[in-house]
């Protein structure tokens, strides 16, 4: 198996997507952050916007949705025709009901926990899920340092992911960079977000491919 790298667009130009969509032709997923200055403390854009998206990459969209009343708008997101929608655990009265709800639509259904959030209550139900985000960074912003502590929940998953010999993705977002990716791949992670690692490189494409080729080192040193 490869590692995915899902360039974060948060740190892309924001009346220039379509022309930085691009830069990162060869990533796996392009990774679409939803903010709504309620769930977390920033504002980025919403549906129309993530529909217009898809309709201009090919690229599958792995869109990560930091909003309040998540069980009221995520269905909106996996009908766009989004690939992946992922929800905070933190904002759904019922996130396996939810997921079965996307699911239904066709997308792929994702978690998502903050740094402060036990992993161990969504390991029980993790086959209701295609992917666990562990948040590395408080969500809201990029460009954060990595939170060395959330790892422990990296390892934890990967176990049970393993024992149970689960299909799911295990994602990571926020501070990953070429001087810790390959650790956090050894830990368990395989499906990377990177947001200013990508976009700050001078060849975004060359960069998405160290990224992946380090990543890719850690799985393979992880047995
Ligand atoms: C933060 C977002 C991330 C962010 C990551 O809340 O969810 O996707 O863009 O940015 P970096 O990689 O710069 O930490
Ligand atoms: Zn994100």
């Amino acid at each position: 198996m490869s590692a995915r790298i899902n360039p974060s667009i948060l740190s892309a130009d924001f009346v220039n997507f379509e022309r930085d969509f691009g830069t990162i032709a060869n990533c796996d997923l392009i990774h679409v952050d939803v903010m709504d200055n309620n769930f977390v403390p920033n504002l980025t854009f919403g549906l129309p916007m993530v529909a217009r998206m898809q309709q201009v990459t090919p690229k599958p969209l792995d869109v990560h949705l930091m909003i309040a009343n998540v069980d009221k708008w995520a269905p909106d997101y996996a009908a766009t025709g989004a690939f992946s929608v992922t929800f905070h655990a933190e904002a759904s009265e019922n996130p396996v009901e939810l997921a079965r709800t996307l699911r239904s639509i066709g997308a792929r259904a994702g978690v998502a926990i903050k740094p402060g959030t036990d992993v161990q209550p969504y390991l029980d139900v993790l086959h209701e899920f295609d992917q666990l985000l562990v948040m590395t960074v408080e969500p809201g912003f990029g460009g954060q340092s990595l939170i060395e502590q959330t790892l422990a929940k990296v390892s934890k998953a990967r176990r049970k992911i393993d024992a149970e010999k689960l299909d799911i993705w295990l994602q990571v977002d926020g501070g990953i960079d070429v001087s810790n990716i390959e650790r956090v791949a050894e830990l368990g992670a395989d499906t990377f977000v990177a947001g200013s690692a990508v976009f700050k490189a001078e060849d975004r494409a060359k960069q998405i491919e160290h990224l992946r080729n380090l990543a890719d080192l850690g799985i393979r040193h992880r047995h």
